[in-house]
């Protein structure tokens, strides 16, 4: 696998590969890397000929009171493990790369983005749209993957892409899932021992009201209950516009965000 750091690199191996005819999948990331990410790596590796998987921790999508500082840095262990699933090419870049002296322009989707983690966070989706909207026109991939993990992410990739005209198709990858349930994620890397116990409820409670069995009220009471210190929203959406207004015929999803000590949960199923 080879390693670039600058946009003119990442161009010129991708126009090699172009001129070979070979179609190319990107898979955006943080790194902090696990199975999850693996998977989507894996996933791009099936649709098309070449891979390329990025790491860059995105300072926009954090807010100065959030975890960009701790967040998992090693990029030895994340190189290895993109290699060993397929990537053929890592990029890397340093801050000053993407967000050059000068850089001013954002990408904002409204609605979708505004609501649910934008109410909690309302840099997040900016953050990502702009960064995504970079990776996305550095590399021109034929197809891109992102988690189903991060399911209001992907819908608000999906209608930036829509909306921009980016000729890209976006691919949803299936959250990997620990024996107990809990959703793989980076940041399971905060969770105490004792947490790691809980942390597992936010699965189970998403499970029990996507299958009809509990109320969103009552599965917040149950976090509540179970050791969990905030709950900022479980709920049922539409899956495609994520407006609380159910429509019959239309799939549904449930989204869920709780915090457990200082580390901030989400999580997402289908309805039904
Ligand atoms: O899902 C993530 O890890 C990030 O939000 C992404 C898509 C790589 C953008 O920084």
């Amino acid at each position: 696998m080879q390693i670039v750091r600058t946009i003119a690199d990442l161009r010129s191996c991708i126009a090699a590969w172009r001129a070979e005819g070979l179609s190319v999948g990107l898979v955006p990331t943080m790194g902090g890397l696990h199975a999850g990410h693996l998977s989507l790596v894996g996933e791009a590796a099936r649709r098309t000929d070449r891979v390329v998987a990025t790491l860059f921790v995105n300072p926009t999508q954090f807010a100065p009171n959030e975890d960009f500082d701790s967040y998992p840095r090693d990029e030895a262990a994340d190189a290895a493990m993109f290699e060993g699933a397929g990537a053929a090419l890592m990029f890397a870049p340093a801050p000053e790369i993407m967000y050059p002296k000068g850089h001013t322009t954002k990408v904002i989707v409204e609605e979708l983005g505004a609501m649910l983690e934008g109410e909690f966070r309302p840099h997040f989706f900016v953050g990502v749209a702009t960064i995504v909207t970079k990776l996305l026109l550095q590399s021109l991939p034929d197809v891109a993957v992102f988690g189903e993990k991060d399911y209001q992410q992907l819908c608000v990739i999906r209608a930036m892409v829509r909306d921009l005209d980016i000729p890209v198709e976006i691919v949803g990858g299936e959250t990997v899932r620990e024996d107990d349930g809990l959703a793989m994620s980076s940041r399971n890397a905060y969770l105490s021992a004792e947490e790691r116990k809980v942390a597992p409820v936010l699965y189970e409670n998403l499970r029990l009201v996507a299958a009809g069995e509990r109320t969103a009220e009552e599965a917040s009471a149950y976090l509540l209950e179970a050791g969990f210190s905030s709950v900022d929203y479980i709920s049922v959406r539409d899956a495609v516009t994520l407006l609380p207004e159910m429509n019959p015929g239309r799939p549904a999803r449930v989204l869920g965000a709780a915090w457990l000590g200082k580390t901030r949960l989400i999580d997402n199923l289908a309805v039904g």
